[in-house]
C-alpha cells in the first residue's frame, strides 16, 4: 500500500535464511535517513517482541537519526485470537510468557522454574523445530505430561491451520500433520477452550477466505 514512487527494499528473512544481515539492516536504515530519504522500516507484528526492533532503533540514536515507532500486534495476541485461545483467563491463566524456542547450539538457555508454571499461558514462537524438545523440558521442570498444548500454523490467515494435543501428543501430531513455518505454539490450560469458542473456520477455496480476515470482516459487516 506504499506509494508507487517509493523505493521498496526486501531485507526479509526466513528461518536460517536471512536476506540482509542485522547489522547491515541496522547502518541502511542510518544511511538511508541521511541521504534525506523518508524511511519506514516495515516488520512483522510487533517490533518489540522479538522483532529486533530495539537494535535497529539503538543504532539510529548512536547516530543521531529520529524516528518514531508504531506497536503492532504481536503473533500471540493475534493468532490465539484467531484460534480462539484467549491467552488468559479468570479460572485458568493469571499469566503469559512469551519465549522463543529458537535453539541454540541444540539447547534451550532459560528460566524453565519461571515458565512451568501451570497457572501461567506459555507462548512459544520459532519453536517448530525444536517442539519435541520444548514438551520434554516442560514436563521436566513440572508441568504435567497432559498439559493441554496447540501449535497454530499461518495464524490470522486462510491457510491457517491448529492442531491441539497435550504436552505428550503434540510433537507427533504436529509431524503426522506436515505444518510449515510460522507456526505458534501455545501452552496451558486455556487451549481447552479452544473446543468451544474456535471461531475462525478458513475455507481455503472460498472467495471470502482469500481476502485479508479484515476485509473478510468487512463483507460481513
Ligand atoms: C522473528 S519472530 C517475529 C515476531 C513478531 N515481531 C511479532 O511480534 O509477532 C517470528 C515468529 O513469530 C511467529 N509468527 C509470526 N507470524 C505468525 C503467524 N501468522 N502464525 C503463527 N506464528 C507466527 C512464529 O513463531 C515466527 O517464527
Amino acid at each position: 500500500m506504499c506509494r508507487r514512487d517509493a523505493e521498496r527494499i526486501y531485507v526479509g528473512k526466513e528461518r536460517d535464511d536471512h536476506a540482509v544481515p542485522q547489522e547491515e539492516i541496522n547502518l541502511m536504515l542510518v544511511r538511508l535517513a541521511k541521504e534525506g530519504k523518508r524511511t519506514l522500516r516495515l516488520k512483522g507484528g510487533d517490533p518489540f517482541i522479538f522483532g529486533r526492533g530495539g537494535e535497529e532503533i539503538e543504532t539510529l540514536v548512536e547516530h543521531g537519526v529520529p524516528f518514531q515507532v508504531v506497536p503492532g500486534i504481536t503473533a500471540a495476541a493475534g493468532v490465539a485470537s484467531y484460534a480462539g485461545i484467549p491467552l488468559t483467563h479468570r479460572d485458568y491463566a493469571q499469566s503469559v510468557a512469551f519465549v522463543t524456542g529458537h535453539l541454540k547450539e541444540n539447547t534451550f538457555n532459560m528460566n524453565w522454574e519461571g515458565i512451568a508454571r501451570k497457572d501461567q499461558t506459555i507462548v512459544i514462537y520459532m519453536g517448530l523445530k525444536g517442539l519435541p524438545m520444548l514438551c520434554e523440558a516442560l514436563i521436566k521442570h513440572g508441568l504435567t505430561a497432559d498439559t493441554p498444548a496447540a501449535i497454530v500454523q499461518h495464524g490470522t490467515l486462510p491457510t491457517q491451520r491448529v492442531i491441539t494435543g497435550d504436552l505428550t501428543t503434540l510433537p507427533a501430531l504436529a509431524e503426522e500433520a506436515g505444518l510449515k513455518a510460522p507456526t505458534l505454539i501455545i501452552v496451558g490450560n486455556v487451549v481447552k477452550l479452544r473446543e468451544k469458542l474456535g471461531w475462525y473456520q478458513p475455507e481455503p477455496n472460498s472467495a471470502l477466505s482469500h481476502r485479508s480476515p479484515l476485509e473478510a470482516a468487512d463483507t460481513l459487516r
